[in-house]
């Protein structure tokens, strides 16, 4: 596909993108800058970005609270969805509407926070009918994660009847999509948090249940009393442990994230007693396919039905840097977009 007017007009002109620096591959600095085509990673698809998202891995990125930069400067941002301004890839038009999530976005590659974003063809997934950009980035990679796990874990047999799903970190991106999606699936869920004010927000949500985390016995044994049909798990250490102790025969645990660290001590008991499943979930070394699949699923059977009551917080680009520590200090709830354009 030749190159467009807009790309013509593109390829000269500043635009604005959020980059994050190094002197030493440590203190890291971002802000927002004026770049050109020029200045991003090689790629078939040049994409007008019109929503782009934040995410836990954003906040580590753009604070140096976190390694996630591979090499610098690169423009943050771990998702995208925009316009096909221009490509050389024959799966991908000019004037598609795409999404990018995950890959090497911010990580290897100059990522989303950025009028506009340039990437492989396979990275791109076609927008499925009935998902626009603001929706995309209102479920972004942390709505791709949720389902991409519940996907892991119903391809490994989990059903509503085997028991309720516990979601910890449910405030949050990960733990509110996944919330919402289990209850239009049929699942009971049971949803753990630290904050003692987000009962109403988590049950409006569809959890059935609301616990406080930092109230729990987690005891000793290598197999506790079953209580879960399975689990999300966002927080990784003692929790992820408890969770492998607590469900029941032939659950599944999905593996997401380590907010809370990255320490996991259990037996295998619960692996050969139970036949107990640990699913490790990992939204970036995806394969396009499944990737396709995932998100025409979101736009199927596991459509969210709550994303208005998720995402409570729109901003532009240049308010990006203000919003970061929220994530690190663990006091966010719901999502937050960003608009580039
Ligand atoms: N594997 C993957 O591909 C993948 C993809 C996306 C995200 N993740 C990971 O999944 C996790 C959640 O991501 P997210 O986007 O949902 O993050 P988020 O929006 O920042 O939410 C994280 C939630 O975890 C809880 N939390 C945060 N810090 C905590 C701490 N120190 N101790 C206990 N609880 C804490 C809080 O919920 P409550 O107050 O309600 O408890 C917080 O709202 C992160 O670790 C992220 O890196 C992994």
């Amino acid at each position: 596909m030749p190159p467009s007017q807009d790309w013509f007009r593109s390829i000269n002109n500043p635009f604005k993108a959020f980059r994050i620096h190094s002197e030493d591959g440590r203190r890291v600095e971002a802000r927002l800058e004026e770049i050109t085509l020029d200045d991003l990673g090689d790629g078939e698809v040049v994409i007008r970005g019109a929503y782009s998202s934040i995410n836990y891995k954003d906040a580590l990125a753009a604070t140096g609270a976190g390694r996630i930069l591979r090499r610098f400067p690169l423009v943050g941002g771990v998702d995208v969805a925009g316009t096909v301004i221009s490509s050389t890839d024959p799966r991908v038009a000019e004037g598609d509407e795409v999404i990018v999530n995950g890959c090497g976005l911010s990580e290897t590659h100059d990522g989303g926070f950025a009028e506009y974003v340039r990437v492989p063809g396979e990275w791109t997934t076609p927008m499925p009918a009935g998902v626009d950009a603001r929706m995309a980035m209102g479920l972004g990679t942390a709505g791709f994660t949720a389902a991409l796990a519940i996907h892991r874990m119903e391809q490994n047999d989990q059903v509503p009847e085997l028991g309720p799903i516990v979601v910890n970190g449910a405030t949050g991106g990960v733990g509110s999509v996944a919330i919402d999606l289990l209850s239009q699936r049929g699942y009971e869920v049971t949803a753990l948090t630290s904050k003692t004010t987000a009962t109403e927000y988590l049950k409006g949500l569809g959890a059935t249940e609301v616990l406080n985390f930092k109230e729990l016995e987690l005891g000793e044994r290598p197999l506790e009393k079953v209580i879960w049909g399975g689990a999300i798990d966002n927080l990784g250490g003692d929790i992820l442990g408890w969770f492998t102790r607590t469900t029941k025969p032939n659950g599944n645990i999905a593996s997401i994230g380590l907010a809370a660290g990255i320490d996991l001590s259990t037996t295998v008991m619960p692996f050969i007693l139970r036949g107990i499943s640990l699913l490790g979930i990992n939204s970036v070394e995806v394969s396009r396919e499944l990737r396709i699949a995932v998100w025409n699923r979101i736009a199927g059977d596991l459509a969210p039905a709550h994303l208005d009551q998720i995402v409570n917080r729109e901003i532009e680009l240049a308010d990006l840097s203000r919003y970061f520590s929220d994530y690190i200090d663990g006091t966010v709830m719901g999502r937050t977009i960003v608009r580039l354009s």
